[in-house]
């Protein structure tokens, strides 16, 4: 299949949108990361994006939307949820709700309850309403190579098996929304992003944490949401993440570097005087840009075939969990607290 990647514009969305109700399926981008999109009612348009990304089908999709109208007969709102889109749609926020028959099993992986959120980025909200479709998108990288944040990392992934992908600049959040658990009494963060506990807990009272945010499940466990025990975001070097005091983290980074060949360094800006010339990228000022650019230097490091990865982390608490979350399974939670 030859793929097609065209800058987001009037004639492109009416384009991709006549794809999505064709049943095919197409890349787009949203203020978090790419998505691959399909009809989300559609059982054989959802089954081509597990195949075109090779997903397991255990794994649960999650649906966008435009307007807090077209979850309409799809799930149930409840008052929990209808007070957290007040507050944080269209945004990086998905909520688990009940699902209804006319959403298909095979888009929640037979689960019971539905995945939704409404992004907040012209494109994306654009091609909603132009396919008017709820749409099923997972991030559009392959199973288990970091989430696209540019255009140019889907087509990597996808090249030659979707029809299209709509460009639209680097995505400004670059880690997926923060997924939701609402049916009980207190909501419960399962997977963390930009809207933090914190900006919950002000909308719901209280918020709590899955248990498994910054830890390996453990044999056994049960996993509260399917993709968290997929092997994810990793990069092919083994990497090793340092938490602490600057000074120590530099010297203990410094250290490992320099006994072995091949290493990369990914720091934060701050400490990049102190690595010299060792090799080195950079993870930004603060968390924030971090998780803007994780991803993309996994993919970097991937391409410049480094033996191994020493990575400056942060604290695993507040705006800064969202990208912890993604770099401890990077590093097959391989962490130094210093
Ligand atoms: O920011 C995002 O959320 C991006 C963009 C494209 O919107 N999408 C994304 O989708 O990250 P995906 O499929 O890569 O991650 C969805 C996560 C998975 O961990 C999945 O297991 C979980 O949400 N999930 C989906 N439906 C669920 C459900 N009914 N119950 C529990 N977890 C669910
Ligand atoms: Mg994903």
């Amino acid at each position: 299949m030859h793929t097609i990647c065209q800058p987001a514009g009037e004639e492109s969305l009416r384009r991709a949108a006549a794809l999505l109700r064709e049943g095919q399926v197409v890349a787009f981008p949203t203020e978090t990361v790419y998505g691959l999109g399909a009809d989300a009612l559609n059982e054989g348009a959802v089954r081509a994006i597990f195949a075109a990304k090779e997903r397991p089908a255990d794994n649960p999709l999650i649906v966008h939307v435009a307007d807090r109208g077209q979850l309409e007969g799809l799930c149930e709102v409840t008052d929990i949820a209808e007070k957290l889109m007040d507050a944080y749609w269209p945004g990086p926020l998905t909520l688990l709700l009940k699902k209804t028959d006319r959403v298909p099993d095979v888009t929640t992986a037979g689960l019971p309850t539905v995945a939704v959120r409404c992004p907040n980025h012209p494109v994306a909200l654009a091609l909603i309403r132009e396919s008017g479709l709820p749409i099923a998108a997972p991030s559009a990288n392959r199973s288990g190579r970091p989430s696209p944040t540019a255009a140019a990392h889907v087509y990597e992934d996808m090249q030659g098996r979707i029809p299209m992908i709509l460009e639209g600049g680097s995505c400004r959040v670059g880690v997926e929304s923060t997924v939701l658990d609402v049916s009980g009494d207190v909501p419960c963060i399962l997977r963390p992003g930009a809207i933090t506990q914190d900006m919950i807990a002000r909308v719901a009272g209280d918020c709590t944490l899955a248990p498994s945010i910054m830890r390996p499940l453990r044999e056994g466990e049960h996993a509260p949401s399917p993709g968290m025990k997929h092997r994810h975001y990793a990069p092919r070097a083994r990497m090793t993440i340092f938490v602490g005091d600057d000074e120590k983290v530099v010297k203990a980074i410094c250290e490992r570097y320099d006994a072995a060949e091949g290493g990369w360094i990914l720091a934060q800006d701050r400490c990049l005087p102190a690595l010299g010339e060792r090799r080195c990228l950079s993870l930004g000022r603060d968390a924030q840009e971090g998780a803007r650019l994780l991803f993309q230097r996994l993919r970097e490091l991937d391409e410049k075939n480094a033996a191994f990865i020493l990575a400056q982390g942060w604290e695993a608490e507040g705006d800064a969990l969202a990208v912890m979350n993604r770099m401890a399974r990077a590093a097959a939670f391989d962490m130094i607290q210093l």
